[in-house]
């Protein structure tokens, strides 16, 4: 097939995303497909006309634009099948506040937030108890997110978010252990556990993209009922906002056991250090034969 590769965009994540599109590209063309990459960065303006062309895209971008459904709704303008979520759906998934909204209506733990606008400004006065976590309601990879500890702290944390002309998501820190689930296909993946390294105070961009970054664990080391509480709620929460193909839900495991979900990612990172291809490798998968398996499901 001819396969255009997208990747590169111009959200904080593009590095994420061109790390990723090396190893893709490399394993497309392991599997016979002749492989066009697109860097709506450099030429957006010729994506339905590339597209036209294509049998299939592999849309590897993260965040704005691409994680946010705009080019999943050009590609259906052009006809052309790609992997993962649709239009709408990775709308709905990239908005953190939203999302955490169809969480809470299906009774799926998630921190208790406060969302402010861009106009409340950053002298809004923070509605939840201490410690929170700050950061862009859309946004990925850690990036602009803060631990705020101290109420002095807050503005700062929010102009942080804000020169980033996003609104932010305020979220109460529950402590806990991070554990991440994928779905691929209609099956969740065995689970991950992340410990960040001593001194991180979170699972910063540091610490998941270096290669000696966190300390991650799979199958995570936890029972097998919060096992399957965490893959029942994860697949719960992917047919709710309507995903379809693959997605990765980070939750966090509180000491009582209850698991929260904090977001979920429709388009999960594909780098070297990356968690999907982990859990994938888990079950059988190599990185080759997990991408073969997504296009095979863009197409179904
Ligand atoms: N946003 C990054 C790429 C991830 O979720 O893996
Ligand atoms: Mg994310």
């Amino acid at each position: 097939m001819h396969v255009i590769l997208i990747a590169g965009g111009w959200s904080d994540e593009r590095e994420v995303s061109l790390s990723g599109a090396k190893k893709i590209r490399t394993a497309l063309e392991e599997l016979g497909h002749r492989v066009t990459f697109f860097d709506p960065a450099q030429d957006f303006r010729h994506l339905v006309r590339t597209a036209r062309e294509a049998d299939f895209a592999f849309i590897n971008l993260h965040g704005t634009p691409g994680e946010d459904g705009l080019i999943q709704a050009m590609l259906d303008k052009a006809g052309c099948p790609y992997q993962g979520a649709g239009a709408a759906a990775s709308y709905l998934a990239l908005d953190k506040g939203a999302s955490k909204e169809v969480f809470e209506t299906l009774g799926i733990d998630t921190p208790p937030w406060q969302f402010i606008t861009p106009t409340q400004g950053a002298d809004t006065p923070l509605a939840l108890p201490l410690p929170v976590f700050v950061k862009p309601n859309k946004g990925g990879s850690s990036l602009g997110m803060s631990l705020v500890r101290t109420a002095g702290e807050f503005p700062s944390a929010l102009s942080k978010v804000f020169a980033m002309c996003q609104s932010a998501l305020v979220e109460i820190f529950i402590p806990g252990v991070e554990l991440t689930c994928a779905v691929l296909g209609d099956r969740p993946l065995p689970l991950i556990m992340i410990t960040p390294k001593a001194g991180a105070p979170f699972f910063d961009y540091e610490n998941k993209y270096a290669a000696d970054g966190a300390e991650e664990v799979c199958p995570a080391p936890v029972s097998d009922a919060v096992t399957r509480l965490v893959q029942e709620r994860m697949l719960a929460a992917h047919n709710a906002l309507g995903l379809t193909g693959y997605s990765r839900g980070d939750f966090i495991l509180a000491a009582d056991g209850t698991p929260y979900l904090l977001e979920i990612n429709t388009l999960p990172g594909m780098t070297p250090t990356s968690l999907l291809p982990r859990a994938a490798g888990q079950v059988g998968l190599s990185f080759a034969a997990l991408i073969s398996e997504l296009i095979r499901l863009g197409l179904e």
